[in-house]
C-alpha cells in the first residue's frame, strides 16, 4: 500500500502535465461558447432547428442536382428552400434580434442570387454562388446559438 502511494506521488507531476497538455491543445471555442444566445422559447428552438435541418437538406439536394446537370431544379430549390423561409422568418421575428433578422435577409438575397446563377447553367459560376451563400450559414452560426 505504502509503495502504491509513493508511486502515485512520484508520478503525479507526469499525470498533471499530460492533462495540462490536453487542455492547452483545445482552442478557446472548445472551452467557452462565445456565441450570442437568441433566448428562444422551447417551441421556437424546435422550429429553428427543424427549419435549419431543412436548409442543410436543401443544400445537399442542390449539390446532387448539379451533379446531374439539373440546373433548373437546383435553381427552384435555392429559391424556395434556402435563405429566409416562412418558418425561419417566424423564428427570427420571435427572437427580436435585429442583427439576426438582418443576416436572415442577407441569406435570402444570397439564395436569390444563387438561384439566378444556377439558371445560367454555368457550373463554375453556380459553385461560386453556392459557396458565397454558404458563407452566410457559417457567419450566422459563428455568431448565434439557439
Ligand atoms: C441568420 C442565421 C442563420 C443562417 C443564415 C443559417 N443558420 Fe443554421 N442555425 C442558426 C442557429 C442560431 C442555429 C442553432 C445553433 C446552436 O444553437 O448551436 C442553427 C443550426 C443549424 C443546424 C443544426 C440543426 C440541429 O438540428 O441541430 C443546421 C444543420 C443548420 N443550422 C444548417 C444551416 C445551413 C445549411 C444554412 C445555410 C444554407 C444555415 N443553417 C443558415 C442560424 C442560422
Amino acid at each position: 500500500m505504502k509503495i502504491f502511494i509513493m508511486l502515485a506521488i512520484l508520478f503525479m507531476p507526469v499525470f498533471c502535465t499530460a492533462e495540462e497538455q490536453g487542455i492547452t491543445g483545445l482552442t478557446a471555442h472548445d472551452i467557452v461558447d462565445n456565441r450570442q444566445s437568441l433566448d428562444l422559447s422551447p417551441r421556437m428552438k424546435h422550429r429553428l432547428l427543424s427549419n435549419m435541418r431543412e436548409q442543410l437538406s436543401a443544400t445537399r439536394n442542390i449539390i446532387g442536382m448539379l451533379g446531374h446537370d439539373n440546373f433548373e431544379g437546383a435553381s427552384n430549390t435555392a429559391r424556395a428552400k434556402l435563405g429566409m423561409t416562412e418558418g425561419l422568418e417566424q423564428v427570427y421575428n420571435a427572437s427580436n434580434n435585429q442583427e439576426l433578422i438582418k443576416l436572415g435577409i442577407i441569406a435570402s438575397a444570397s439564395a436569390d442570387k444563387l438561384a439566378i446563377s444556377l439558371k445560367s447553367k454555368d457550373l463554375k459560376k453556380s459553385l461560386k454562388a453556392l459557396r458565397e451563400s454558404m458563407a452566410i450559414c457559417v457567419q450566422c452560426h459563428n455568431k448565434f446559438r439557439q
